[in-house]
């Protein structure tokens, strides 16, 4: 895959695909362009039935900003920085649970569930009902990665069930995000339930694969990179840095998606109104143009330049979570597990979603 985004920043940086009849986007200059004019570039990009579709990373100002007023609250730095002491006993637990055997799987023990937990516990969703949110979580986000409006029976089976949630919080209401969407409102009115089913559903997803993600390209980057691993290991302040670096290195998100909303010319290509564009935000964070030895995995960065959150209106609310999560995990598997290095017994495949990057494992040992 990198290799295509170098052969086509240089030859095609903005191209028509046929088959996906899409635009695709290489350059940082171009994602950025794109990122930056909601108004041109609409996020808006299937009128359809779903929840994902009205939730807010799917609509487009003035709206959005409404509903992201309501949200933005409960994600800022400081009430996230809240979280660590709770963040910080899950991670051992899982820890705990692996360590006297010397091997993990990253993703299964690890950075799979604690996204989920973390997201599930601030919205007040009940983790002894993992087994279905998580398996129908996982429909929904296999069904919407090939943008055909995702699978509406999976969004309706979650959507039901977080009413039920929300009906036994409008009785007895809790400190969690769920009773405090009952009562926010937008314009002097209550938010329907379709809106606090579409919050719940973004949350839930956003939330739990990108991070779950970022821990395992983490490990895995940084046992391929022994000298910076050394070097992590060595000074654990420089744990939020890598972290900066794996996302632009291995993005989480490979790409966003937009659609035109009038005729424009973008790195000297036509795009017409209607038409889907695909802003490739991993390649963006590999243009040579914009960063200096930009296919080098190195520490020595200035920081946050990369567009792995996105930029612009629909930045990622999650960022500070995600990487207070990665930090905290990160940290502590540092810490604890001594001579930690990958298993090269199991080819590691990568998940099937193109918009997403991540390995289904990352099996390591440890002493
Ligand atoms: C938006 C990446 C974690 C919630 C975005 C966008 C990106 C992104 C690229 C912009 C999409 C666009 O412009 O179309 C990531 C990555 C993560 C991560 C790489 C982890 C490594 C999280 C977490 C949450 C979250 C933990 C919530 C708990 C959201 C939401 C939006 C968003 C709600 C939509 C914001 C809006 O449209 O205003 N994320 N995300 N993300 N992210 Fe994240």
């Amino acid at each position: 895959l990198y290799s295509w985004f170098t052969l086509m920043r240089t030859t095609n940086p903005v191209t028509y695909d046929e088959d996906h009849h899409a635009w695709n986007v290489f350059s940082y200059k171009d994602v950025y362009q794109i990122l930056t004019d909601p108004k041109t570039f609409s996020s808006h990009i299937l009128p359809g039935e779903g929840f994902i579709e009205t939730s807010i990373l799917m609509i487009d100002p003035p709206m959005h900003r409404h509903y992201r007023n309501l949200v933005s609250q409960a994600f800022t730095p400081r009430r996230i920085a809240q979280l660590e002491p709770r963040i910080t006993e899950i991670v051992d637990t899982y820890l705990d649970s692996v360590i006297e055997s010397g091997k993990m799987d990253v993703i299964q023990d690890l950075s799979y569930p604690l996204p989920l937990v973390v997201i599930c516990e601030m919205l007040g969703i009940p983790m002894e009902d993992r087994d279905f949110f998580g398996y129908w979580t996982e429909i929904v986000i296999a069904e919407f990665a090939k943008f055909q409006g995702g699978d509406l029976e999976a969004q309706q089976k979650l959507g039901a069930y977080f009413l039920q949630i929300a009906d036994l919080r409008r009785k007895e209401p809790k400190d969690d995000l769920i009773s405090a969407l009952l009562t926010a409102q937008v314009d002097g009115e209550r938010l329907s339930d379709r809106d606090i089913q579409s919050f719940c559903m973004i949350l839930l997803l956003a939330g739990s694969e990108t991070t779950r993600n970022l821990i395992g390209n983490a490990i895995y980057a940084l046992t391929e990179h022994p000298e910076v691993l050394a070097q992590v290991q060595n000074n654990l302040e420089l744990v939020p840095q890598a972290i900066e670096e794996v996302i632009r290195y291995y993005s989480p998100v490979r790409f966003a998606f937009r659609v035109a909303t009038s005729d424009v010319i973008l790195g000297g290509q036509q795009i017409k109104a209607g038409q889907l564009i695909f802003p490739w935000i991993a390649s963006a964070n590999r243009d040579e143009h914009h960063f200096t030895s930009a296919e080098h995995f190195t520490l020595d960065r200035p920081a946050q330049q990369h567009v792995g959150f996105g930029h612009g209106i629909h930045f990622c609310l999650g960022a500070p979570l995600a990487r207070l999560e990665a930090r905290i995990a990160l940290t502590s598997m540092l810490q604890r597990l001594k001579c930690l290095r990958l298993s090269h017994e199991e080819h590691l495949e990568a998940i099937v979603s193109p918009s997403l990057q991540g390995l289904q494992k990352v099996p390591v040992y440890f002493q």
